[in-house]
């Protein structure tokens, strides 16, 4: 079995692919990753000597050939900070729609058993009550999650033109080790650390659904293996917290006060809730095996242990 993981130097891949050396031993892994700010050799440190690694662009037909025939393809690669999308769309275009389409011409001249596709619950777009299923309609609020509704539906397009065998996943907003301090929780955290303002868009009033990155691989690994050609699998543990609930439960788990909260203007096209349904992943046997308050203390605990990795960052 040979595993391709594009954009296996990022957050999620990096862990997910620590999960295929744990799970698949026998297996070849290639990693092809361009290591663009939010890609890093220092996310792999502890798995470098098990994956065959490719210093690639998704755009460049040349660096995707490189990676020769595999099995199986996971596409996490993509541009995906929501404040980065507003200011430069044009980059999440190229990487996250047509990246993802040089990837599948690449995958149709492979005899390739599973194509999975990682996207996200931002597809959907906000919802007040209620929570979304994979049959919703799509409706992105932002240039990113706008550029990956879009690459959701050439992926699908590739399943019904051309019998590609496609899985997608959507899962809500991750969190663990190795993630990039742009995104909120690492940087609630690293203020904190540095006593620093914990700066919230708004009012604080946004709700996102958590999920530690590790139960988001074993839900990917669920799909990849359990789940059925030209499906969608929502992933999500349904820890729907506030932005302001997740800053205050950082403070008190360091024994701060709340003082450091500090309120900025609000993003532009700012969705206000997310929330997905996902009886069909558990229906396949998948649910998360960290509660909320357990993974952030992980997560917290990871980053006080590891300023090697983040303070080179800041
Ligand atoms: N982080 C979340 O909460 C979340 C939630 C749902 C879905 N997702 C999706 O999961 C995937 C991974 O997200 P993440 O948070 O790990 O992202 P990340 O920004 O941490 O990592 C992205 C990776 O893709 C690589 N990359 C970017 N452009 C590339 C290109 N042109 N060619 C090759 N590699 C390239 C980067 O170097 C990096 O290693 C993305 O597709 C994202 O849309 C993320």
């Amino acid at each position: 079995m040979r595993f391709l993981v594009t954009g296996g130097a990022g957050f999620i891949g990096s862990n997910f692919v620590r999960l295929l050396v744990r799970k698949y031993p026998d297996a070849e892994i290639v990693v092809l990753d361009k290591l663009t700010y939010a890609g890093r050799m220092e996310n792999l440190r502890d798995v470098q000597n098990n994956i065959i690694f490719i210093h690639g662009d998704i755009c460049k037909i040349d660096d995707i050939a490189k990676a020769g025939p595999c099995d199986v393809l996971f596409n996490f690669a993509a541009e995906t900070h929501v404040d980065r999308s507003i200011s430069e769309p044009d980059l999440f275009v190229r990487t996250d729609v047509l990246g993802t389409c040089n990837l599948l011409n690449y995958a149709i001249k492979q005899d390739i058993s599973r194509y999975i596709q990682i996207s996200t619950d931002e597809v959907y777009g906000s919802i007040r009550s209620g929570s979304f299923h994979e049959t919703d309609l799509l409706d992105p609020s932002s240039p990113y999650s706008a550029s990956k509704a879009a690459a959701e539906h050439l992926v699908h397009s590739y399943y019904k033109t051309y019998g590609l065998p496609v899985i997608t996943t959507r899962s809500s907003n991750n969190f663990g080790p190795y993630q990039y301090p742009e995104k909120l929780i690492p940087v609630l955290i690293l203020k904190a650390l540095s006593r620093q303002p914990l700066p919230l868009y708004g009012t604080g009033l946004n709700v996102r659904d958590w999920l530690h990155v590790d139960d988001n691989c074993t839900g990917i690994d669920t799909a990849y293996a359990k789940g059925s050609p030209g499906q969608i699998y929502n992933i999500g543990a349904g820890n729907e917290k506030t932005n302001l609930e997740i800053a205050r439960i950082i403070l008190h788990s360091l024994n701060m006060n709340e003082d450091l909260i500090t309120f900025v203007a609000d993003r532009a096209g700012h969705d206000f809730r997310y929330s997905i349904a996902t009886e069909k992943i558990r229906e396949l046997g998948w649910q998360p095996s960290h509660s909320f308050d357990e993974s952030i203390k992980m997560t917290i605990d990871w980053y006080l242990k590891n300023e090697w990795w983040w303070k080179p960052l800041l």
